[in-house]
């Protein structure tokens, strides 16, 4: 271990989103993952032998003999990426907060409650400040669902600068979506799915407390009337929305695509180092963005946008782009750990 590096446990560490947490912290400057752990039925084995290695680099050699670890608050590492089914992750990771670790987590099961930040770093850094208020040793923060995360990059700007009044998004996500097996083959080729449960209540809620401002121990949600439809089609990675916008003062298209291109926040004036450097993308080309071109633009850290137009039926409508196991997951994770490391909550580990 790098004793100048913060050791970090990952847990679901074999799943979708585990496999993408162990590919971007290989080389961290900041964290080393220590320890790794899954379900009683990968406990115990090695990391190779419980995993089927899905990512597109090579599992590291370091990884390959790591022995998997039940998810017990017994780790040695204090900061604990979460990447659990949700079906467990609530209270495994109240367990471990209750312990004192400090768990950044992808799951949905805390990300309502009202002590519990709902964090895009970009978007909100200030929520951080919630964990004040949890009566938990450690802390638990979220990330949210991988649709809103890309949903939200590209509304704020247009909150921050003409103000929202209602948003319509239609999806188009990907089958790693899904985890790992995931939707039988024979479901999702050929075939769009215009059903992922809890999708559409996450996609309506969620942006409202990420834009949502910071009270002394709560959050008064963002005022805004949101419709989502989710559908699931055949591609491995990145989620596509066709979003519709009305809002509330008056905006042109020039003036909204500059309050994109010209968006950073304090992940990009600090440098982190999963920071992407230009948060949003925009293409001018006609035919994009795409899964296939976009997905991976900023290390798959940024949202690629595209056809921005006027609406007939709201003010404008435009298509976004981003990677869902990236910036919807295990990068917008990390990208939180480095901000509370930054903003000094590791000091004391
Ligand atoms: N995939 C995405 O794009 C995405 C994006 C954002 C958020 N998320 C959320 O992130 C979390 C992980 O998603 P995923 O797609 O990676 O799912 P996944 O591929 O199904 O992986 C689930 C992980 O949870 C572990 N697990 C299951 N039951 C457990 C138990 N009883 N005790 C301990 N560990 C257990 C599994 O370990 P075993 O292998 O040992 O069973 C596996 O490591 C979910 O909450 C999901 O909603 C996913």
């Amino acid at each position: 271990m790098n004793k100048n590096k913060i050791p970090v446990a990952i847990l679901g560490a074999t799943g979708s989103v585990g496999q993408k947490f162990i590919e971007l912290l290989s080389d961290h400057p900041w964290f080393e993952i220590a320890e790794l752990a899954a379900s009683d039925k990968s406990a115990g084995k090695k990391y190779s032998e419980a995993a089927n290695w899905i990512m597109s680099s090579s599992l590291k050699e370091k990884y390959k003999n790591m022995t998997v670890q039940k998810c017990e608050p017994i780790l040695n590492s204090k900061v604990v990426f979460s990447a659990l089914d949700s079906s467990v992750a609530g209270e495994i990771e109240t367990e471990f907060a209750n312990k004192g670790y400090y768990v950044i987590s992808n799951a949905r099961n805390h990300r309502f409650d009202k002590d519990v930040p709902l964090m895009v770093p970009e978007i909100n850094p200030n929520h951080l400040n919630l964990i004040r208020q949890q009566n938990y040793k450690g802390a638990i923060i979220t990330n949210p669902n991988c649709s809103t995360i890309g949903l939200v990059l590209a509304l704020k700007p247009l909150y921050d600068n003409f103000g929202l009044d209602a948003v319509n998004v239609v999806t188009l996500q990907a089958i790693s979506g899904a985890g790992y097996p995931g939707l039988a083959s024979l479901d999702i080729y050929d075939n769009v799915i215009p059903y992922i449960s809890g999708e559409e209540d996450k996609l309506e809620s969620e942006p409202l407390k990420i834009l949502g401002s910071l009270n002394e121990n709560s959050i008064d949600n963002a005022a805004i009337k949101i419709s989502a439809q989710c559908n699931r089609v055949a591609v491995i990675d990145g989620h596509t929305e066709c979003v519709q916008v009305k809002l509330k003062t008056k905006a042109s298209i020039q003036e909204i695509i500059e309050a994109w291109q010209n968006y950073k926040s304090i992940p990009q004036q600090l440098n982190l180092p999963t920071a992407p450097e230009h948060p949003i993308v925009y293409f001018y080309e006609e035919k994009y963005p795409q899964p296939k071109l976009h997905r991976n633009i900023e290390k798959g850290m940024a949202v690629a946008i595209g056809r921005l137009r006027e609406d007939p039926l709201f003010d404008f409508k435009f298509v976004i782009h981003s990677h869902n196991t990236v910036r919807g997951a295990a990068g917008g994770t990390i990208l939180i750990a480095e901000l509370m490391k930054s903003q000094g909550y590791m000091d004391n580990l």
